[in-house]
């Protein structure tokens, strides 16, 4: 007899019976590793005005811009760490019970937990790129004393390489996303709001195609009274991990 079908009991059999099931991440699945969201309670956008995120604002306050960039990405948030959801995805990839992780984040934290195969559609804080010759810098080479920072080869403004609101989401990213979701036929979509575009379309693009939609999120969300079919409310590390003892037993 089977055990009671609970919602984990669904997405663990969901998971065990797909052929291709990928994973969109979005800044919750990182504050249990001590970076806030951008939304909801104690966002980022409670205290900062997300004009500092937009391109054309960067290009004309670069100073400004900077400052902000500092405080909110790579100041106290920069020696952040991987959890045990981040973990618990780079285990199911090695297991192939998932291919590809898409994320909205810029942390590098699913990179650092060891997943492989990662997309990230809103670029990284990782490099940084010379807006005059594009020169490429790792953020490790950069003092941050002095804002902006500036290339040594021609002294022009460095831009870390996130994607500012307005400006083109990477076209690998993009690409090789749409691909994915045309593919896929689970989509385990692990804290966001689904707010922000074109990011925010990857799991509607994955449902119209036909997969199933496993959400974890300790509130709803666009998607939950949607399109998500398995809504496992709660904290990514303590689901991500009551997901994996469900997918052993
Ligand atoms: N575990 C899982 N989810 C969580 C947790 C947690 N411990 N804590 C909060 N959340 C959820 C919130 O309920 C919310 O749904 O994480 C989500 C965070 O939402 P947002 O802050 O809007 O983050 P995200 O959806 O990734 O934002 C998308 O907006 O500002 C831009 O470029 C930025 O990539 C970002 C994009």
């Amino acid at each position: 007899m089977k055990k009671s079908n609970t919602k984990l009991n669904q997405a663990a059999n969901l998971l065990r019976d797909s052929k291709h099931t990928i994973v969109f991440t979005g800044a919750g699945i990182s504050v249990e590793s001590g970076i806030p969201p951008f939304r909801g309670e104690g966002g980022l956008w409670e205290k900062y005005d997300p004009i500092v995120l937009d391109l054309n604002y960067f290009l004309q306050n670069p100073k400004a811009s900077w400052q902000a960039l500092g405080e909110l990405f790579y100041g106290p948030y920069g020696d952040a760490k991987p959890n045990e959801a981040h973990y618990a995805l780079a285990r199911l990839e090695k297991q192939g019970i998932i291919k590809t992780v898409i994320t909205q984040n810029i942390d590098n934290l699913h990179q650092e937990a060891g997943s492989q195969n990662v997309y990230e559609f809103h670029g990284t804080l990782q490099t940084l790129v010379c807006l005059d010759c594009g020169e490429k810098y790792f953020a490790k080479q950069i003092n941050f004393d002095n804002l902006p920072p500036r290339c040594l080869k021609d002294n022009g403004i460095l831009k870390p390489d996130v994607i500012l609101f307005g400006e083109a989401i990477p076209e690998e990213a993009a690409s090789q996303s749409a691909k994915e979701a045309l593919q896929a036929d689970v989509i385990l979509v692990i804290g966001t709001t689904g707010e922000v575009m074109p990011a925010c379309m990857i799991p509607y693009k994955a449902q119209e195609n036909g997969a199933k939609v496993i959400e974890i999120n300790p509130n709803k969300s666009n998607y939950t009274d949607s399109i998500t079919d398995v809504f496992l409310q709660g904290k990514a590390t303590e689901m991500m991990q009551a997901l994996e003892v469900e997918l052993r037993s």
